[in-house]
């Protein structure tokens, strides 16, 4: 089965984008195997690479050993965060050894407004193509994260929203095929 390394955007412990990531997780769990690696990391500091802190590797261990990246953004101030950025820098390094070229990538993000982070994830598209991932441009797929629209147990409540992620996650299926 695939593996997909999900990039969730924020270190908060209630992350909307967190219970988001999860919930497309558990909805696409017959095409891939998702894993979440923490991108609660140092910021970047090339002082840092002598001895680079474990996180930093085990990011880069997750986006080499997987088939594809689905960043799953916040919106800060019309733009993605500061953590998305970060794992970005790190795993563009040491020169030479990149982990992201190369690798099929979506982009999807949650916000409580209306226009579930499309200014962030236009921002974050020209970066992604910038480091030589292979991004899938088309659908896009913005959510407006309200409370009741995932329960408990981290399904989507409805039946529209289910299909909708359903599709997203079959083209981005199809997307890894072709170019993976
Ligand atoms: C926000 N938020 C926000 N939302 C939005 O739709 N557009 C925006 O530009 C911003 N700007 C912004 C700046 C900063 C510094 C913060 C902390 C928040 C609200 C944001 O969408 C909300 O806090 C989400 O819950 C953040 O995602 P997580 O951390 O819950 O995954």
């Amino acid at each position: 089965m695939r593996k997909i390394s999900v990039l969730v955007g924020s270190l908060r412990a209630a992350s909307i984008n967190r219970t988001y990531a999860k919930a497309l997780g558990k909805l696409g769990a017959d095409l891939f195997e998702f894993d979440y690696p923490s991108l609660d990391l140092p910021l970047y500091n090339e002082d840092l690479w002598p001895d680079p802190p474990e996180s930093v590797f085990a990011l880069k261990r997750s986006v080499e050993a997987a088939d594809a990246v689905l960043f799953v953004t916040p919106e800060y101030n019309r733009s993605f965060t500061p953590a998305t950025k970060n794992a970005i820098d790190w795993g563009s390094r040491p020169v030479g050894q990149p982990s992201w070229p190369g690798k099929p990538a979506a982009i999807t993000g949650a916000s409580g407004g209306a226009i579930g982070t499309a200014a962030a994830q236009a921002q974050l598209r020209s970066i992604v193509v910038g480091r030589g991932m292979v991004l899938m441009g088309q659908p896009e797929l913005y959510y407006s994260f309200k409370p009741e629209g995932i329960d408990a147990e981290g399904n989507f409540t409805s039946d529209k929203t289910r299909e909708i992620m359903r599709g997203f996650l079959e083209k981005f299926s199809a997307w890894i095929e072709k170019h993976g």
